[in-house]
């Protein structure tokens, strides 16, 4: 058994996570968390909502709540909607917390100490009528390139032409509309990454062997384009103030303090368990801690350089990660999600219209894990009609309902294992083996292909062995093909668990097992599992496990979350 640290980038609190960002980080990372502690191992998944930045402050003033309220009430959601999508974290905590302040303010200080920080005095735009400055996505204008009036300071969505804001014609604060803007000097602190860029260069050039070609790629090119100094501190009240005199009334930038929200965050879940576990064991000289991140590929950079760059600095001896998953983009029918335009499916309301596991399923199967992949409801009701219930769900309730019909509510006795079964034991054995090992490489889709595949087996050995024909002649042998097919739908339940954690309990109860009777998947042994439930053992045939998508209803669920071919 080893400990495995998992963390999943923390969501922005603002606004509900739509499907990409599920797919992108929270998913994963939760079915690889299962998987690991299935495998025997003492997994920690930790994540967490990232609060501070001008995007909540902006939020709250919209909503006329402070933003304190602003940032628990939107937690609330992110926690409900998580448990909705049976996300198994072992810590779901906040970048705001006191816990994360303390860490935060350590690790400045040690770069401080180091001689990492550096002292710079920077022109801003201060927003007279707000009375802020503005970060510059705030700055509203027309665009000096291709004359567009809603250009952003940072960037022309029109011309994708990258902007300083000094350059909008007819410049104005986007939270007020205001045009009363000046230039005005202010104090910020930056960490001088090109004083640990030789240290860091060496610590990336070790991860190749491990890191995925994404990750790894987009390292190196940060690298060789060569790092500059980071402003980490910003003129704004929500956030952590900085602990460095004359630096009272700025606060620490958000991207400084979100990731060290990892551990901020495992340190509020060592806090509530304060006799079992220190959040130092996994984070500070740890031994024997590997440690998993997931996030989108945009947020590679962050942890790939910087936040390591800023563990460096401290000179101490953090955990620093092994493997960094980077996950491409989900799109809606070709398109953006888009809130504002009512495009898209977001994760609240998913779950509303299906169990969580019919999208975790999807989900799983297509996540953009080379390149980007597309979400349509087309392909959502195939793969729900086509694997779950034409596949999966039929295989059950056939199985049951039959065996049920002709010997009762318990497994048969009768008969034994013959060549066929053998060959379906071995032949399954190779694909449970892929299975377990695509798992472990985080190999998503190939790992969904596999587990579809013993499914599909399953529906040929069934098919092949005719046990409604057998029983005509030989009761014996069609009591033992029965018996091989109940004791398949446990080995489903159990491959399936990490994927569809709910479907797999609900199976598990059709069989008179609860969660307790969960094995293990370390040595996972087809031929001895398929002779797990004995004769005698009692179940319950139940309700079909998935319900189908029929054409009308997938016509009502385009027309109402937006599909392109329907604007
Ligand atoms: O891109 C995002 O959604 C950020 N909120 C991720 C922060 S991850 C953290 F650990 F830095
Ligand atoms: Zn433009």
């Amino acid at each position: 058994m080893s400990k495995i640290l998992i963390t999943s980038a923390l969501p922005y609190i603002n606004g509900v996570p739509h499907l990409g960002h599920m797919v992108g980080c929270l998913l994963p990372s939760d079915v690889y968390a299962r998987f690991m502690r299935m495998s025997g191992h003492d997994v920690l998944y930790i994540a967490g909502t990232d609060e501070h930045g001008t995007t909540s402050e902006v939020g709250a003033l919209k909503e006329g709540i402070s933003v304190e309220e602003y940032c628990d009430k939107y937690y609330a959601r992110h926690v409900k909607t998580y448990e909705d999508f049976e996300l198994s974290f072992d810590c779901f905590g906040r970048t705001s917390s006191e816990e994360n302040k303390e860490v935060t303010y350590h690790i400045f200080e040690k770069l401080d100490e180091n001689g990492f920080i550096e002292e710079r005095t920077i022109k801003q735009v201060y927003s007279v009528d707000d009375g802020r400055f503005l970060a510059d996505r705030y700055i509203t204008g027309t665009c000096p390139y291709c004359g567009y009036d809603k250009a952003r300071g940072d960037q022309c969505e029109n011309c994708t032409k990258v902007l300083d804001p000094t350059e909008l014609i007819n410049p104005r604060s986007t939270i007020s509309g205001s045009g009363n803007l000046e230039v005005r000097e202010t104090k910020h602190l930056f960490l001088n990454l090109p004083k640990i860029e030789k240290r860091l260069s060496e610590w990336v050039a070790s991860k190749e062997p491990y890191w995925p070609d994404v990750a790894y790629s987009i390292a190196k090119k940060w690298l060789k384009e060569g790092l500059q100094e980071r402003c980490i501190t910003r003129d704004l009240k929500w956030g952590f103030p900085v602990n460095k005199p004359g630096y009272e009334d700025k606060v620490f930038y958000v991207w400084f303090d979100a990731p060290i929200g990892y551990i901020g965050i495992t340190k509020q879940w060592a806090d509530q368990k304060p006799d079992e576990r220190n959040w130092k064991e996994w984070w500070l000289d740890a031994k024997d801690v590997r440690y998993v991140e997931f996030m989108g590929k945009d947020n590679v950079p962050f942890h790939a350089i910087f936040f390591p760059a800023m563990l460096l600095g401290t000179g101490e001896n953090w955990t620093f990660v092994d493997y960094l998953k980077g996950m491409s983009y989900l799109t809606f029918e070709g398109g953006k999600f888009s809130k504002s335009e009512h495009r898209g499916i977001f994760a609240d309301k998913a779950v509303e219209e299906f169990p969580a596991d019919y999208w975790r399923y999807w989900l799983m199967s297509n996540a953009p894990e080379a390149s980007d992949s597309s979400f349509t409801f087309d392909s959502f009701a195939g793969m729900v009609n086509k694997d779950l219930n034409g596949v999966l769900g039929n295989f059950v309730s056939r199985v049951l309902k039959m065996t049920a019909s002709k010997f009762g509510k318990e497994v048969p006795a009768g008969g034994e294992m013959t060549p066929l079964e053998k060959e379906l034991a071995v032949n399954l054995q190779e694909k449970v083996n892929n299975y377990l090992k695509y798992m472990e490489n985080m190999e998503i889709r190939k790992a969904m292909n596999e587990l579809r595949s013993i499914w599909v087996d399953g529906n040929n050995y069934i098919s092949a062995a005719e046990p409604w024909t057998v029983i005509k002649e030989d009761r014996e042998r069609a009591a033992a093909i029965l018996r091989v097919c109940i004791n398949l739908i446990r080995i489903f339940a159990i491959l399936s668990a990490p994927i569809m954690p709910k479907i797999s309990e609900i199976m598990f109860s059709r069989l008179g097992l609860s969660s307790a009777d969960m094995p293990g998947l370390k040595g996972f042994n087809v031929c001895q599992e398929l002779q797990f439930l004995q004769p005698g053992h009692g179940f319950e045939p139940g309700d079909p496990l998935f319900e189908r998508i029929t054409p009308e209803r997938l016509e009502e669920l385009k027309l109402k979350y937006g599909s392109q071919e329907h604007k």
